[in-house]
């Protein structure tokens, strides 16, 4: 097939890696023409440490190479099969793009956008034939990061999304189904393991090591929420959370904290600007051993996080089977947040969100009722 990339930043270069690397011959395009010399670069770099790790050999490297081309005009997209959009995040930019290239492709090229946060169906409605549109949503780093969204438009032909999984699966993907909504799978789900830690630090429950502690420590989880927020940096998590709390009509849940927002604003962005929730100048602080206070901070959060999954699974956002995977392969979480609330046994779930929405009487801790119908059933 021949694959084209419109947008050849951190995302569109590692997906134009996958997709050569899945035997296509793939179409680079960018508005500055200098990022294409600087993809090139990076991919092959990325190849020559592949080499140097023995997953691959230089032979098979140079094929890779050779099968990318750099265009430097949308027009020369027209012989691809399916083009994937990998702009900033702009609705009209998006929507201009989409627009442009449905003049230039064949009628039955597939046309993917890979919006972390747009309404994949506003995008489709740039196009005359919004039916073979979809989102493509790949993770950061997408050679390493295995599971993709896919995102039918409310517009998208029911017929599309079964023969673009199979290819996925080729690329060595992991591809879910996710409804058209806010955040979509993992950027929803995952909001409380942030959200909800950022609640204990602002009320004094702990501290931000103490929280990470209790996450790592009792949960298994890779990197405790601040680590993590502090890596992905507080310019991209923040913004995160507060368009999801703006697109879900200020749902409680998604409320952001004033202290990221000061993080943010104060260009303390985390790991790459040296300082976030940590200073990396310095050794990290010393956590609370206190068992009590550490099992509280595990619970919590977990909580959240079950009520979030079953959430979403009540209002049919992915099949149960999608959601577990999400979680696991797109947040590296150790469990499905849906086993793990089997596990916990859903009568406790329910017990322990009860116990927190009357001690607070907000409306964030309401116990989902797609986590209460389980007990019935
Ligand atoms: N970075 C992530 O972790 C991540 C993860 C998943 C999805 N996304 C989404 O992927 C998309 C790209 O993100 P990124 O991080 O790669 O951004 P980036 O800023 O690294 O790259 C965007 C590229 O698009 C180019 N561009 C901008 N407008 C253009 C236009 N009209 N035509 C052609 N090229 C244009 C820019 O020159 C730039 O090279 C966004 O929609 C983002 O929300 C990002």
């Amino acid at each position: 097939m021949k694959i084209g990339i419109v947008g050849t930043g951190t995302m569109g270069t590692g997906i134009a890696q996958v997709a050569a690397r899945a035997g296509h011959q793939v179409f680079l395009y960018d508005a500055r023409p200098e990022v294409g010399q600087k993809a090139l670069a990076h991919i092959a770099q990325a190849l020559q440490k592949e080499i140097e790790k023995g997953r691959m050999i230089a032979t098979e490297a140079d094929a890779l190479m050779q099968r990318i081309a750099w265009i430097d005009a949308l027009e020369k997209m027209r012989p691809c099969n399916w083009v994937i959009e990998a702009i900033v995040e702009d609705l009209v930019a998006k929507k201009a793009v989409f627009t442009a290239l449905e003049e230039i492709v064949s009628t039955d090229c597939i046309l993917a956008t890979n919006t972390s946060s747009l309404s994949v169906s506003a995008i489709a409605a740039s196009c005359r034939r919004p039916e073979r549109v979809l989102g493509i949503h790949f993770f950061n780093p997408v050679p390493v990061m295995q599971l993709v969204e896919l995102i039918p438009a409310v517009q998208t032909a029911a017929d599309l999304i079964d023969p673009i999984k199979e290819e996925l699966l080729r690329w060595n993907k992991i591809p879910v189904i996710a409804k058209d909504t806010p955040g979509f799978i993992v950027n929803r789900i995952a909001r409380p393991y942030y959200t909800e830690a950022l609640r204990m630090l602002d009320e004094g429950i702990a501290d931000c090591a103490t929280i990470d502690l209790a996450m790592t420590s009792l949960g298994g989880f890779r990197m405790g929420p601040f680590l993590l927020m502090d890596f992905i940096g507080h310019d991209v998590n923040f913004r995160v959370t507060e368009g999801l709390y703006q697109s879900c009509y200020q749902e409680p849940r998604y409320r952001p904290s004033f202290s990221q927002k000061r993080l943010f604003e104060a260009g303390y962005w985390g790991k790459k600007t040296g300082r976030g929730f940590y200073d990396y100048s310095k050794n990290l602080p010393v956590a609370s051993a206190d068992q009590t206070l550490l099992q509280q901070i595990f619970k919590r959060i977990l909580l959240m996080l079950i009520n979030e999954a079953a959430d979403a699974q009540y209002w049919k956002i992915a099949s149960p089977e999608d959601l577990d995977l999400a979680m696991t392969k797109g947040m590296n979480f150790p469990k499905g947040l849906l086993q793990w609330a089997d596990e916990w046994g859903i009568e406790a779930c329910v017990r322990g969100l009860d116990e927190l929405y009357s001690h607070y009487h907000e409306e964030r801790y309401r116990c989902s009722m797609g986590l209460r119908k389980k007990v019935r059933n």
